[in-house]
């Protein structure tokens, strides 16, 4: 039996119109970071995120490569400026001409310059990180930009930067692991995953103590209070940056007395992507191979770790929680994190699909598409429009498509793509959507989903 695709040549009217579906997505794409633009690094979002966040311009500079490659290189080397002489990447760089008013909490509030590692009199930041996804975008950056004319001038960023990636990553494998257990810790939810309902059991047990008063400027920036973390998450969150000023941001001190220590399942796995992207940057820069056994030694000792978190009931992968020595079990996207390891074991890899294709998570009969939610729609926390305790976010399944791509569960990934591109050609460049109905949310016009949405138009 003979179908239309059968005798659609490929310029009929619809195919060639859903490419410029896909050519006017991609222009679409492009304008929002031309517009978060600031020169030489972009912002976040044009108003909730007013300045430079460290995972946000590395998704941003995988974007701008598609568009400029050499404007791609400049994000990374403009928010390496801002590395502290420990190695850490901070979680925010910021703009000083956006005034304290812009975000809160501002520099004042974060006072890094207790710590004799903070880039005092270079750039004003954050005292925390973010997960590590900068090495991913410059072996992205380089991949476009080999047999174009740009190559060599890359090359010869990429030398500056080598060194720049490899002290960062050694900052997150050893002062953020001092027991060499191969898992990273967490110090606190703004490190990545805000208000995710991994921490909640943490924060509950916090006890807030003399907080300084402070003003939210976050929710004058979102449609509804709903979307964004609860104002006793913000106190909490404000509680643990006091208690980290108060140790100078020291990794030693921290890990002897600190009452937010998380080992984390998804920081660890994107080390181990960026550490695998790191070798490939290591052939493009003639790196020694005292680097790469260095480089190595750290993909082992992550995968390692991660194999030791993984559930043998559930088969998910949970973070520990220090305190207690417990795994956090709860079903979130970090769940199946072996999936970002192209080179972890075949049969770990496989019940890790099949966890991300069940009911719980992207084969939820109730999505929209078959994306990953940030938490699982089966979990008595599930908040479809809350942050991280629900919706689908479009960076994440990059992130995924990724991991299932450079393993070779080819197809899967193709199907990921195609679910992701539908999603953004209705959603548009939300920071965030609703799982089951699609609505954006978060801010609109938010860098990284553009940025994901040109590489995948690209892929
Ligand atoms: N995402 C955090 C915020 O909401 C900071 O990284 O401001």
């Amino acid at each position: 039996m003979s179908t239309d695709s059968d005798h659609r040549s490929p310029l009929t009217p619809s195919t060639y119109g859903s490419a410029l579906t896909d050519v006017r997505l991609g222009v679409q794409a492009a304008d929002v970071l031309r517009m978060n633009d600031m020169g030489g690094w972009t912002k976040a979002a044009p108003l909730l995120y007013p300045h430079q966040w460290s995972w946000d311009s590395a998704f941003v500079a995988i974007g701008w490569a598609q568009v400029d490659v050499r404007r791609a290189m400049t994000e990374q080397q403009r928010l390496f400026e801002a590395q502290w002489a420990n190695g850490m990447v901070p979680q925010i760089v910021f703009n000083p001409l956006a005034g304290p008013e812009s975000y809160f909490p501002d520099p004042a509030r974060w006072a890094v310059e207790v710590s004799p590692d903070a880039p005092v009199g270079v750039a004003e930041t954050s005292g925390i990180c973010q997960p590590p996804v900068h090495a991913i975008a410059v072996a992205r950056i380089w991949e476009v930009a080999r047999g174009t004319e740009a190559e060599e001038d890359v090359r010869r960023e990429l030398r500056a930067l080598f060194p720049k990636l490899m002290a960062w990553h050694r900052y997150l494998a050893e002062d953020r692991d001092p027991s060499g257990s191969g898992l990273v810790t967490t110090y606190h939810p703004w490190e990545g995953i805000d208000n995710s309902p991994r921490w909640d059991a943490v924060l509950e047990r916090l006890e807030v103590g003399d907080l300084p008063p402070y003003v939210r400027r976050d929710l004058s920036h979102v449609a509804d209070a709903g979307q964004r973390p609860s104002n006793l998450a913000y106190d909490r969150f404000l509680w643990l940056l006091e208690l980290l000023k108060r140790h100078r941001y020291d990794d030693a001190a921290i890990h002897e007395s600190y009452p937010f220590l998380v080992k984390d399942v998804f920081l660890t796995s994107v080390l181990v992507m960026a550490n695998r992207a790191l070798l490939a940057v290591a052939d493009a820069v003639g790196a020694t191979s005292e680097a790469r056994d260095t480089v190595r030694r750290w993909i082992d000792r992550g995968r390692a770790g991660i194999a030791a978190t993984v559930d043998p009931a559930t088969g998910m992968t949970y973070d520990v929680d220090m305190g207690t020595g417990r795994p956090i079990e709860i079903a979130t996207f970090a769940g199946m994190c072996t999936l970002l390891d192209a080179e972890a074991p075949a049969a770990q890899r496989a019940r890790a699909l099949q966890l991300f294709d069940s009911a719980e998570f992207a084969g939820h009969p109730a999505l929209r598409w078959a994306m990953l939610p940030s938490t699982s729609p089966t979990e008595a926390c599930f908040d479809p429009r809350n942050y991280w305790r629900g919706p689908v976010w479009p960076i994440v399944n990059w992130l995924y498509w990724k991991g299932l791509q450079e393993g070779g569960e080819v197809e899967r990934a193709a199907q990921l793509r195609e679910a992701a591109l539908d999603s953004l050609r209705h959603v548009g460049f939300a920071e965030y959507f609703h799982p089951m109905t699609g609505e954006a949310l978060g801010s609109a016009m938010q860098s990284w989903t553009a940025a994901v949405a040109l590489d995948w138009l690209a892929a």
